[in-house]
This record gives structure tokens, sequence and C-alpha cells, in this order.
């Protein structure tokens, strides 16, 4: 009977020493299939006991039984503390700092050519005029011909435009050079409603340009302007200045003054080009304006009556004013933009300060 209890005592140090070095759930089946599983050694000791003298089994069969319970109280044990470890390192793994600072969410924005383009046209709105979107590829004939523009006139140079190669010598394909020839575009279409009696046009007109010029600080070789028409009876020259000088104050404060100085186009007939009193050192003289106190913003003049008859409208019985911006220039100006590359240039670090 001695033997049978110690044997009973070396069941259970091996099963506890052996439990101490399991360290993962499946360790622990195997140390739970090796001591408390069919075969183990003291499943086989609770086999014996009906073959043992009687006066011994109660003896041997209690310590059996404590042995069994003590092995599965540290089985269940040991099963908690791996579940604990477990989780605590799946905590680990996935950690979370609730007070890293968040990641920020990148919002777009328009770009600064878009946002100076869209002001344009708010203020033109509310004088009644409409965005009439001409075309970014035109022809030599309504790019410069109908706009009487003389055949050697230099901006006709191939040093000067994007001509598209393989095309029609006489009237070649090109890439408009300003947004003029959407003038002639515009009147021959509203001309073609009533062609006795062509309705009046009041629409501004947006878009790309293209000049093939060598990029530099102050020249790109592509470029928007908003151009501006204004075709009826009795438009007169007081008109054009009325709506421009209003359209400065509306973009660049009620304060602005602004100036027309002669100039020259070949599609209007008289001509001039508006400069603002400088908004950097209110007329003082400073870097931005060249010292002169004046900054110039666009150009315009009386619609030329050969452009008013090539657009199907009788200069006998209309007149009109036609006006052109570069909303570069513009932003230029208003934001103190030193270099115009930057605008397509695609550098986020400009485009985010507007
Ligand atoms: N088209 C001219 C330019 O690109 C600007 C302009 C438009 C001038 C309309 C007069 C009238 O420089």
């Amino acid at each position: 009977m001695v033997t049978q209890l110690e044997q009973l005592d070396e069941i259970e140090q091996s099963a506890q020493a052996s439990l101490a070095s399991v360290q993962d759930p499946e360790a622990l089946e195997g140390w739970r299939v090796a001591y408390l599983g069919r075969s183990s050694p003291l499943m086989q000791a609770f086999d014996r006991l009906g073959q043992m003298p009687k006066e011994e089994r109660p003896a041997v069969g209690r310590r059996a039984n404590q042995v069994k319970q003590a092995l599965e109280a540290a089985y269940a044990e040991k099963a908690e503390e791996l579940r604990q470890a477990g989780l605590r390192r799946s905590l680990q793994a996935e950690r979370l700092d609730v007070t890293l600072p968040g990641r920020p969410i990148t919002r777009g924005r328009l770009h600064p050519t878009t946002q100076t383009m869209r002001a344009i046209y708010r203020i033109f709105a509310e004088m009644g005029f409409q965005v009439y979107l001409s075309r970014d590829v035109e022809t030599d004939e309504v790019n410069f011909q109908l706009l009487n523009f003389p055949p050697h006139h230099p901006a006709r140079e191939m040093q000067d435009s994007f001509y598209l190669a393989g095309s029609d010598p006489d009237n070649p394909v090109i890439l408009r050079t300003h947004t003029s020839p959407g003038q002639i575009r515009a009147m021959r279409e509203f001309a073609a409603e009533n062609p006795d009696n062509p309705p009046p046009v009041r629409i501004i007109l947006p878009g790309m340009c293209y000049r093939y010029e060598q990029v530099t600080a102050r020249a790109e070789f592509q470029f928007t302007q908003v151009e501006g028409l204004a075709v009826g009876k009795r438009i007169t020259f007081s008109d054009l200045k009325g709506t421009l000088s209003d359209f400065a104050r509306r973009m660049f404060g009620q304060q602005v003054r602004s100036r027309f100085r002669a100039s020259h186009f070949p599609f209007t007939e008289p001509s001039a080009e508006m400069d603002i009193e400088c908004f950097v050192c209110g007329g003082q003289g400073c870097p931005v304006c060249k010292r002169t106190g004046w900054l110039e913003i666009l150009g315009c003049g009386m619609v030329h009556p050969t452009v008013l008859r090539n657009g199907g409208y009788d200069p006998e019985v209309y007149t009109g004013f036609a006006f052109g911006m570069g909303p570069e220039r513009i932003a230029m100006l208003r934001h103190r933009i030193e270099d115009i590359r930057y605008f397509w240039a695609n550098d986020l670090r400009f485009l985010e300060q507007f």
C-alpha cells in the first residue's frame, strides 16, 4: 500500500513540474492527455483499485481522488493564466494610442485661376452677361482674319502660335491665341436666330489660350482669358467705360480708381487699355506697379465695324464694345504672385495658399 501511495505522490509531483513549463494552449492539451487522459498513470491507478485488498482501497482511492482534483484545479488555473496572457499579447499587438494626433483630412480647393474666373463671372452675371464657351482649337481665319488682323501681322507668325502640322496652309488649324475669336462664333450664332434683326449680345467668353512663347516668369504658353462682348443699338464708349469701371470697383474695392489709355487692337476701334490704381501702394509708386502708381488689367475697345459685319451684325445699325483680361495676371496682382509659372507647376505648396 505504501508503494501505491508513493506512486500517486510521484504522479502528482511530475505532473505539477511538467505543468510549470507549459507555455501555450497546445502544450496544455498535451499535458491534459498525458496526466488526466484515459491511459494516463493516474487513470491506470484508478483501474487497479478493483484488484487491491479491500482494506487498502479506501486510503489509496481517497489519495487518487485528491491527486485528480489537484491536477484538475492546476489545469483550470493554467488554462485561465494562458487565456489572460493571450489577451495581453493581442492587446499589445493591436495597440491603439488614443493620444496620437489625428491624421488630417486634406480638403480639395479651387485653383487660384478658377477662383479668380468665378469672381469675374459673378460680377458680370450681376450686370446681365452670360457665359459663352467657345472652342480652344481654332482656324487662322477666325482667330485672325475675321478679327481684322492684316495678312502679315506679327501675331500670325509661326513663332507666336501653335499650328497643326499638315493643315490647310491657307487656313491652318491653330490653338487660339486669345478668346477674341469667340466673338465671331457667338455673334454668328446669335445672328443666325434672326439675320434681319439680330438680337443684342451680352456675353463673357472665358477659356484657355495658347501662345508659342518662351516661358518666363511673366509669360506662359498656356493661360486663361475672360473676354467680354456687348453688341446692340446705341452702345457707346461711355457704356464701355461705365461697365469696366464698375467691374474694377466690384473686383478690387469701391475706392479703386481706374483710367483708360489709348491703345491698338486690330479688332477694336478706338482701342484702350484699362489701368487701376495700384492697390499695393495706393498710387504712390512701388515695385509692384513699377513706380507708376497704376496696374494694367485689361485691353478693350469698340468692336471694329469689319468685325461686326463678319459676325453678321450691320455696323450701320449696331455698335458694341469688347474687352479681354487675364485671370492669372489679376490673381498675380491680387495675391502678389511673382512668377506665372506657379499656376501650372502643380506644386501643392503654392496651391494650398489659396
Ligand atoms: N484679345 C486681346 C489680347 O489677347 C485682348 C482684347 C480683347 C482687346 C477684346 C480688346 C478687346 O490681348
